[in-house]
């Protein structure tokens, strides 16, 4: 009878600690930090609002933290004598952008509630508010991720797609953080807005290829010139209809065999990820909901919970 009595007990302590541990959830700081949100918000805002190219820069820059050993702010630690920067990997650098205003996000909150909010926290909340604030959609962001003592240098390499990237290794890459084709189109779908710079789209407007529209190509070459190393930083509109506001346009291009990067036209190329693409061109709400529950997916991926990690007092520093 005891011993029953104690194994039930036992069960009820797992099952009703085991999920907490595990699971994040949209009231983490709402006794913590009650402002956390808010504060984050008029952050966000604010830089949007001075930089309208600061809503893309921020929503990459939680998509390529969240790849790298999960959503852990790893993305944001600077050179030390114990880190190797993320910031130096070829994805990142001189290419990701919104370290600064995340470190100022944090800065502020750090003064209404210090050692609380995490920055990999700070970054999911960002990413979705910098959508809200070009119209684009909005969700509930899951809260309680902590932040990585560690980064993955090496790791960026391999765990972020490249604008070459084939069709086959774009699904195979976000298969293996538990993102399906329709996530990863939806996701893509974030190239609405913000810019590419031409040594990102250099090979795909000069080669004369078959799927892209000829004049949109040599529209682009005007200011990218052909020779490598020539104007590599000039930069262009990943959606050239509407390059600052969160529609479906991009999906459009793409039929039109006018998406910027060859890892976006493939999407578009006769494989299977064609009927999707067709569907969000056709209905922007789709597009919208989608890309709001594949953001949520995203967020998830490997978060450090429970005591893992630790909640920097820097971003761009362990404690
Ligand atoms: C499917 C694989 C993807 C590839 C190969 C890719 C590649 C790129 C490249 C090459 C750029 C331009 C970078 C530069 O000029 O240095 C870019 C920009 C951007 N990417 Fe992606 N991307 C992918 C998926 C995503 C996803 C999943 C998101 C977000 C959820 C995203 C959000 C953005 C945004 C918003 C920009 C513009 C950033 C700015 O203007 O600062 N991308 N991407
Ligand atoms: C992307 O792939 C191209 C071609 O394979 C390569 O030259 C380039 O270094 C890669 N870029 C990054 C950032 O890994
Ligand atoms: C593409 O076409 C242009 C002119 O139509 C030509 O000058 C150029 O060499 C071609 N590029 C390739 C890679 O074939
Ligand atoms: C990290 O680097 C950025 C950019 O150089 C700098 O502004 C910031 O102060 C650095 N952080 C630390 C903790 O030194």
């Amino acid at each position: 009878m005891g011993s029953t009595a104690c194994i039930f007990v036992a069960l009820l302590f797992i099952f009703s600690n085991m999920p907490c541990e595990a699971q994040l959830s949209s009231s983490f700081y709402d006794n913590t930090c009650p402002k956390a949100l808010s504060t984050i918000r008029t952050a966000v805002r604010t830089a949007v609002s001075r930089e309208r190219r600061m809503a893309a820069s921020l929503i990459r820059l939680h998509f390529h933290d969240c790849f790298v050993q999960g959503c852990d702010a790893s993305i944001l630690l600077n050179d030390s004598s114990s880190i190797q920067s993320e910031k130096n990997a070829p994805n990142n650098l001189n290419s990701v952008r919104g370290y600064d205003v995340i470190d100022d996000v944090k800065s502020e909150v750090e003064s209404i509630c210090p050692g609380i909010v995490s920055c990999a926290d700070i970054l999911a909340v960002a990413a979705r508010d910098a959508s809200v604030a070009v119209s684009g959609p909005t969700w509930t962001v899951n809260l309680g991720r902590r932040d990585s003592t560690t980064s993955g240098l090496s790791q960026a390499a391999t765990n972020l797609p490249n604008f070459s990237d084939g069709l086959d290794r774009l699904i195979s890459l976000f298969g293996s953080k538990g993102l399906s084709e329709r996530d990863m189109v939806a996701l893509s779908g974030s190239h609405t807005i913000g810019q590419a710079r031409c040594v990102t789209f250099r090979d795909r407007i000069y080669d004369n290829g078959t799927d892209i529209d000829a004049g949109f190509a040599s529209t682009r070459r005007r200011r990218c010139p052909a020779t490598s190393g020539d104007g590599d930083d000039n930069i262009a509109a990943l959606d050239l209809v509407t390059p600052n506001s969160f529609d479906n346009n991009y999906f459009k291009n793409l039929i039109q065999k006018k998406g910027l990067l060859q890892s976006d036209q493939v999407l578009f190329s006769g494989g299977s990820t064609d009927s999707i693409v067709t569907g969000y061109s056709k209905s922007p709400s789709t597009f919208s909901s989608d890309f709001a529950s594949a953001m949520v997916k995203m967020g998830n991926i490997e978060p450090l919970t429970g005591s893992a990690g630790e909640i920097r007092k820097l971003c761009s520093a362990i404690n």
